[in-house]
């Protein structure tokens, strides 16, 4: 079985978010169960620098293809080296003023037009796939161009998150090389926009996102972000198949990123990593506050602004904050308010630190995740594995990785409200000590890894191949 996996970010060469984690930990997933697997990336800076044995492996008019080797799993990545497209530094997605570039249209389908290419029997590589895996809107459109090429590979197109649309004005479906005939309500066009997500909703032959329960929100007009007509008309090719996460890049016992090591039978460096966490941001040294901990992009739909509004509240009961985070300026602003108005209780550190991530998931008592939506969540199975219970809303991946009072603490309606409740109900746990012990080792035997998750990929690849 040979699947080309077609992702704009893989960790650890280049990451924004959850994505990257996900397209670097499942096609080793899928390599170990035998599975010949590619990766196709964008030839940003970071790729090319950080890939292992990057040799040129063709010319073609419009691009140059290397490969190389994830320098941690050894899977085979293919980059797309074009200088006009994917040489420049920094975010994928955004300039340095965080907004879209504006040829992302270009670029992105640009990564799909290659995929397609590279999916037909004229491969260009001298390897074709059986099935395409694409992620996201970005490779949205390689499902269509496999449909116009008649390509005989079978499609998949996995959401992570289908607020993300990658929606344009229509001339882009010339300037592109789409066919006309691709634009039509059943086809790639979405309100009058070429639309890269809902092209590979329709033309893909199979659809997953990253819970079952998301898998049937999206179908609702509340969750579906417009998409909901379509997905429900597809649900028999509608799968949800839960995320897992790294358990080497993630391990309490091994962390490079940590000043102490502990486990769930050993859990005294916990306290050291705490202390080292409450150093750092300036937070107070106290061994008995229970510590809250953030690692988000700062959006709206991670509910932040709940925190927000009820931070003053569980300060009060002797709580301490620290968060990490990037994007809207209105809650990084926020944030380092709240920080200035509570010197020793609250921490805001703006941008992105693999590092402090890792102190955070270990170093505090309780991570926050009140996600308004989440498709699926790494961070509230990091805090299990870290014997940091989360406290998280009941959506999507959230509610399909948490156990109320078992694993975490769960709320469920969306008010700052609700979530002070929860809140304060783990701060009564964790003076509990018998009771908060039983949730983190709860949480810290859980089995999150990929292997299961790999196999349900594997099955659902097989059917379409049969
Ligand atoms: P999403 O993909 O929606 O952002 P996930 O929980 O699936 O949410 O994944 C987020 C990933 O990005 C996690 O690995 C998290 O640790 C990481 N992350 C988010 N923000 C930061 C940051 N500011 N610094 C370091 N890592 C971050
Ligand atoms: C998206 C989602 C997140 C998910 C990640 C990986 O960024 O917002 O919930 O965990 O993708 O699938």
């Amino acid at each position: 079985m040979r699947i080309l996996f077609v992702t704009s970010e893989i960790y650890p060469l280049i990451k924004t978010g959850g994505l990257a984690d996900v397209s670097g930990a499942l096609p080793a997933a899928l390599a170990s169960l035998g599975i010949d697997v590619k990766v196709l990336v964008p030839g940003y800076p970071a790729v090319l620098s950080r890939l292992d044995d990057v040799k040129v492996i063709t010319h073609l008019p419009d691009a140059l293809l290397l490969e190389g080797s994830m320098p941690n799993t050894r899977v085979p990545v293919i980059a797309i080296e074009h200088h006009d497209y994917f040489s420049r530094e920094g975010n994928p997605y955004l300039d340095k003023s965080g907004c879209d570039w504006p040829d992302n249209a270009a670029r992105f389908g640009h990564l799909s037009k290659i995929a397609a290419r590279i999916a037909s029997k004229d491969s260009p590589i001298g390897w074709m796939p059986d099935i395409v895996h694409c992620n996201d809107w970005q490779s949205g459109l390689a499902p269509a161009f496999m449909h116009f090429s008649g390509s005989k590979a079978k499609s998949v197109l996995t959401i992570h998150n289908i607020a993300f649309q990658g929606n344009f004005p229509p001339d882009w479906v010339e300037r592109i090389g789409l066919p006309m005939s691709a634009y039509t309500m059943h086809g790639a066009e979405f309100h009058g926009h070429l639309s890269f997500l809902k092209a590979g909703l329709f033309y893909s032959n199979a659809i997953t996102t990253v819970s079952p329960t998301y898998a049937m929100e999206i179908q609702t007009p509340e969750m579906g972000c417009g998409m909901e007509g379509l997905l429900s008309h597809r649900k028999h090719d509608v799968h949800g198949i839960l995320n897992g996460i790294d358990p080497e890049e993630w391990n309490p016992g091994t962390d490079p990123y940590l000043p102490d090591h502990y486990d769930a039978s050993r859990l005294e460096g916990k306290l050291g990593v705490k202390r080292a966490l409450q150093a750092r941001l300036g937070l107070e040294q106290n061994d008995g506050a229970p510590l809250f901990g953030i690692v988000s992009r700062l959006t709206y739909q991670k509910g932040l602004d709940l925190v927000h509004a009820c931070a003053q509240g569980f300060v009060d009961q002797g709580a301490q904050l620290a968060v990490l985070g990037s994007g809207d300026h209105e809650f990084e602003r926020a944030f380092l308010d709240l920080a200035k108005r509570c010197p020793g209780q609250c921490a805001a550190s703006i941008g992105y630190d693999e590092a402090l991530a890792h102190q955070i998931m270990a170093g505090s008592d309780i991570f926050l995740m009140p996600s308004r939506f989440e498709p699926c969540g790494l961070n509230q199975m990091y805090g299990m594995r870290y014997g940091t219970p989360p406290v998280v809303r009941k959506t999507g991946g959230l509610a399909d990785s948490v156990t109320d009072n078992e694993t975490g603490f769960m709320f469920e309606h969306t008010s700052a409200d609700a979530l002070y409740r929860t809140i304060s109900r783990a701060i009564a746990s964790y003076r509990d000590k018998t009771d908060f012990g039983r949730i983190m080792k709860n949480g810290m035997e859980q089995d999150f890894g990929w292997t299961n998750s790999a196999k349900s990929y594997v099955e659902l690849y097989a059917s379409l191949m049969s």
